[in-house]
């Protein structure tokens, strides 16, 4: 199987090196920034493990016309650049092609659909964490499930061969037939979590040590949990607040995706998560003032990173 990763990022780097060391498929990295790709193609991909430090080289290219059609494209950039990688991809889609999401947030499988075709795409998350420290170097910050599924809930050969690869790789991989509540379970987890490490600093385990913190994070969630059940989505959790709090303990030592963006003067996936409850609540007519202070907040420090006092 031919399998490209698309952006290597934290996540990116993280499958592709994984899938590389673990596996015997013809795996490919895609980056649209060349220069990128020469140092990665030089430095090779290297993973701190959870026992270990691992070392991979990969084929990764700024030229999709090197790479080639593929079995799946796994897209690993951020949501902001989702419809940009689908235009940059579009060499690397044949007629057996399935493009996959893992990306953080919701809107990403609706772009993705309205490019490709919902028969091409495979949505899902992943809880791993992981930590970018360089141009291809990353932390492997912490194991979680992944979860993959076609929107229309059907199972098909593909979907259980790239389980299988996943799986192979060491990111142990289950298929749901309800991949929509999936998602909306993992934002459910992200909109407590990422705005909140990104304004406060804290690791993902201190959130819940500091009352203040605490009383902001179920807030965010409680605003959250509205809306999903207006719109009668069914968790695959019960209490959504037990559910963060949770995830916080089990990934307490994890920097969160958005407060590494933060740290490192980047844009942030804000819009489609904490932004993308706002959008919801307002459509639905459900009031989320909690969530509004946490994006306009994230907001203004993205717009801010040159002005701040030292
Ligand atoms: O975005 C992230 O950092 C992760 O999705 C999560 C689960 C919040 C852990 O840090």
């Amino acid at each position: 199987m031919k399998i490209t990763v698309a952006g290597p990022g934290a996540l990116g780097c993280l499958i592709a090196g994984f899938l590389k060391i673990k596996t015997k498929e013809d795996i490919w990295v895609y980056d649209n920034v060349p220069e990128r790709a020469r140092r990665i193609k030089d430095g090779g991909i290297k993973i701190e493990g959870l026992n270990g430090v691992h070392q991979a080289r990969v084929n990764i290219s700024s030229d999709t016309k090197e790479i080639g059609v593929c079995d799946f494209i796994l897209i690993c950039v951020k949501s902001y650049s989702t419809e940009d990688a689908c235009k940059d991809i579009k060499d690397l889609v044949g007629e057996n092609t399935f493009i996959v999401t893992l990306q953080n947030g919701i809107g990403n499988v609706q772009i993705l659909n309205d490019y490709f075709g919902p028969e091409k795409v495979i949505a899902g998350i992943t809880n791993h964490g992981s930590t970018l420290l360089g141009a291809g170097h990353v932390r492997h910050a912490g194991k979680g499930e992944t979860i993959i599924g076609k929107s229309d809930g059907k199972l098909s050969g593909s979907l259980r061969d790239l389980q299988n690869v996943l799986s192979k790789a060491g990111l142990e991989t289950k298929i749901s037939k309800d991949i929509d509540s999936v998602i909306w379970g993992k934002l459910v987890i992200n909109v407590g979590i990422n705005a909140l490490t990104a304004i406060t600093r804290l690791n993902n385990g201190a959130l819940t040590e500091y009352e203040e913190a605490r009383s902001l994070l179920r807030a965010a969630v409680q605003e959250a949990a509205k809306i999903v059940k207006r719109k009668r989505i069914k968790l695959a959790y019960d209490d959504p607040i037990q559910k963060v709090e949770s995830v916080c303990k089990a990934t307490a030592a994890n920097c969160s995706s958005m407060l590494q963006d933060v740290l490192n003067r980047k844009r942030t996936e804000i819009d489609f998560i904490n932004g993308a409850i706002v959008r919801q609540g307002k459509a639905l007519g459900i009031a989320t003032p909690v969530n509004e202070v946490l994006t306009n907040l994230v907001k203004a420090i993205e717009a801010s990173y040159d002005k701040v006092v030292k």
